[in-house]
This record gives structure tokens, C-alpha cells and sequence, in this order.
């Protein structure tokens, strides 16, 4: 677990060490088949984190997350939160492309896994958006997204959001909606988490009879 006062600095050489892992990775069958592994992108101190499901042909082709029609309709639903793509940290469960963008299996998510725990230490980020069902199953085993979708759930000091995949949305007209009510609530969950924080931060400080005067 990496030091939770770690500097945006320090983060970043320590996302950067992981992306070099990825990029060389033979963890799993995928890299034989892989054009370019896709360790993610985003601010090392980006207090947001979203986590797809898998690499597909665009990501592959360049290496970057959702950079295909998934991704263009991710920006739109950022946008409608207020955000910026750069002011997010954007990965997937798995950072290889399956072939022909079959579900990843389970032994290739075990193999990522421990890439995506660093990455999560590391950025510490106040709020996890999952965006369909693999990264959803790693906090929310055997549930349903149509029950759950936009409910924050808490884990520890930080919120967990599962969300509607922005691909299955997009090919679901009845689903845009939601997804878009879904990330407009995303402000309000943040400004929450950012808060939990704080006080949390505060509750760790001695109390004011410990502080020397001299
Ligand atoms: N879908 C995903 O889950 N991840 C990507 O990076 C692109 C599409």
C-alpha cells in the first residue's frame, strides 16, 4: 500500500513504473495477441477514478482507454458532470485487448488484478466510478446494475459508483437517459467523498493539548 501523503509527483513515477509493467506484461494469453496494452491516463492526484471493462480495437491501435465510440460518448457524460477527461484517471480491469473484444476470462482479470490495485493505491482517489459489470463485480459480487446503477456505495474512506457500461448505453437508447441522470449525480457524490475525507483527516489530528506550545 503506498504512502497516503505521497506527493503528485511521487505518484506519478510510481503510475509510471506500473505502466512500463503493463505495457511488457506476459501475465496472460492476451499479449500474444495485443497490439498495445492500455495502462490507463489521467492526473496521479485525480480524485476520480473510472474503471472499464477491456481494451477494444481503437484502444488497442493506440494504446490509450476509450479513445473509440465508447470513449466520445464518456466525454459527453463527463462533460455533463462538469468534468474534464483530464481531470480523470481512466483504466479498464483488463489492459489487453481480448480477441475480437470477447469477455475478458476470469484467470486474465486475476492476472491484471494486482496492476489495478497498484494503480488505485497509488492514486488514492476519493470517488471509483465502475463502468459495467467486470469492475462492478469487484465490489458489488452477484448484483444486478439495473438495481444498482448510480448508488454510491461507501468502501472504507472513499465511494465505489457503479454506472451503466457508456458502450451498452450507447446502444440502448432507453439507457442514455439513465446514464446521464446517473453521471449528473456525480458532483454531489464527490463533493461528499471530498468531505468524508476531510473530516476523517481532521478526526486524525492530535488534539490540542498534545501540541507542544514551545
Ligand atoms: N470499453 C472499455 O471497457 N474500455 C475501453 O478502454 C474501451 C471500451
Amino acid at each position: 500500500m503506498v504512502n497516503v501523503a505521497a506527493s503528485a509527483q511521487e505518484k506519478e513515477a510510481l503510475l509510471n513504473e506500473i505502466a512500463a509493467e503493463i505495457r511488457v506484461c506476459t501475465r496472460c494469453e492476451l499479449h500474444r495477441t495485443r497490439t498495445n496494452s492500455v495502462p490507463g491516463e489521467g492526473p496521479a492526484d485525480a480524485r476520480i477514478m473510472f474503471i472499464g471493462e477491456a481494451p477494444g480495437w481503437n484502444e488497442d491501435q493506440q494504446g490509450r482507454p476509450f479513445v473509440g465510440a465508447a470513449g466520445k460518448f464518456l466525454e459527453e457524460l463527463l462533460a455533463a458532470a462538469g468534468l474534464k477527461r483530464s481531470d480523470v484517471f481512466i483504466t479498464n480491469v483488463v489492459k489487453s485487448r481480448p480477441p475480437g473484444n470477447r469477455d475478458p476470462l476470469p484467470d486474465e482479470i486475476v492476472a491484471c488484478a494486482p496492476f489495478l490495485q497498484r494503480q488505485i493505491d497509488t492514486i488514492d482517489p476519493d470517488v471509483i466510478v465502475t463502468l459495467g459489470r467486470f469492475s462492478m463485480a469487484k465490489w458489488f459480487p452477484g448484483e444486478r446494475i439495473s438495481r444498482i446503477h448510480g448508488q454510491p456505495k461507501k468502501d472504507g474512506k472513499r465511494l465505489i459508483v457503479p454506472m451503466y457500461h457508456p458502450a451498452a448505453a450507447l446502444h440502448q437508447q432507453a439507457l442514455k437517459a439513465t446514464i446521464l441522470e446517473d453521471f449528473a449525480k456525480l458532483p454531489r457524490i464527490l463533493a461528499e467523498a471530498e468531505a468524508a475525507r476531510e473530516a476523517e483527516a481532521r478526526a486524525d489530528e492530535p488534539p490540542p493539548s498534545q501540541i507542544s506550545m514551545f
